[in-house]
């Protein structure tokens, strides 16, 4: 996020345009809490993770109440465009804003959950992955060492993007996201059949919102009919949502936050910019909540035909 907020202060500033920043997301709009963000004032945040202007999720945002006085308080800064990144909840947000006021308003998808349409990738999304992958592979070590199965929680609430791209990268040898109904007998039968081929060791990676429940109430199910095979279970939970981010989502955040600028000062209004086959795009922000980019069955395929 830090560094779409570095390239919004920063392409602003280039085009003559002076940015300010709102802390703490929509709660430091209702509370007039804006600072000016001049492109020195960015300066030393490419690299750190998280966001410099803080976030939080507002309530009272929720109410026109609310958004009358971010809106009061735009006007009286004489804001013109509003970048906002974040989540579904928080262009939806932008989206009311928009239409409540004066307002101009423009979203970058930045979640760790990869779960909105009109971009290939949200921003965070491959930090997180890579750093829970940096977990998996030092668990991956301890199973590999005792010859255990190892059931293994990372974050996704609704969506089992870093679930399965965990799988993928961490040698998984089933993935449970919640897109696709978990079928226990099928996951004992997969590490039975793992096993039986010679594997000493497996890694299930388990989304958090799957619908069999956690990685504890999943391996319980799971182990109930597997006496002679030890298992553990981990929960990676936030040290995912933080830490240094990526090159790609530093480069992502750059061309995003620039693209968001570009898009206010052509007069473009509720749209997210995205990434698509290497492309910078526009799509109509109200697509981020009306669509969901399903996870694509080829790769479930894939996850299927390497795990052996
Ligand atoms: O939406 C992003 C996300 O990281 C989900 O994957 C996760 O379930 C949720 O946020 C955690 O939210 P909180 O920090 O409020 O517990």
């Amino acid at each position: 996020m830090n560094a779409a907020i570095r390239a919004v202060a920063r392409s602003a500033d280039a085009a003559g345009v002076e940015p300010v920043g709102v802390r703490s997301g929509f709660a430091g709009l209702i509370d007039n809490d804006l600072e000016p963000l001049d492109a020195r004032a960015v300066s030393g945040i490419l690299h750190t993770g998280g966001t410099v202007l803080g976030t939080g999720r507002s309530p009272l945002f929720r109410t026109t109440e609310g958004r009358q006085s971010a809106i009061k308080h735009l006007d009286l800064a004489e804001v013109d465009g509003l970048v906002v990144i974040g989540g579904d909840g928080s262009l939806r947000g932008a989206d009311a804003l928009s239409r409540e006021g004066r307002i101009k308003v423009v979203g970058v998808p930045g979640t760790i959950d990869n779960d909105l349409s009109g971009t290939d990738f949200t921003l965070g999304f491959d930090t997180a992955v890579n750093t829970a992958l940096e977990s998996i592979d030092r668990l991956r070590d301890t199973a590999a060492s005792h010859g255990r199965l190892f059931f293994i929680e990372v974050m996704g609430r609704a969506s089992g993007w870093i679930s399965l791209y965990c799988g993928l990268a961490g040698g998984a040898t089933h993935v449970l996201v919640p897109e696709y109904p978990t079928d226990i007998p099928r996951v004992r039968e997969h590490v039975q059949t793992a096993f039986a081929m010679g594997k000493t060791f497996c890694l299930v990676v388990v989304a958090e919102g799957d619908d069999a429940g956690s990685a504890y109430e999943v391996a319980e199910r799971v182990a109930e009919r597997l006496d002679d095979i030890d298992y553990r279970v981990a929960t990676l939970g936030h040290v995912q949502r933080g830490g240094r981010p990526s090159m790609r989502d530093r480069v992502l955040g750059s061309q995003l936050g620039d693209a968001a600028v570009r898009a206010l000062l052509d007069g473009a209004d509720r749209v997210m910019v995205g990434e698509h086959c290497g492309r910078v795009e526009r799509t109509p922000l109200s697509r981020a909540w009306t669509e969901q980019d399903p996870i694509p069955e080829e790769l479930m395929g894939l996850m299927d035909r390497l795990a052996r």
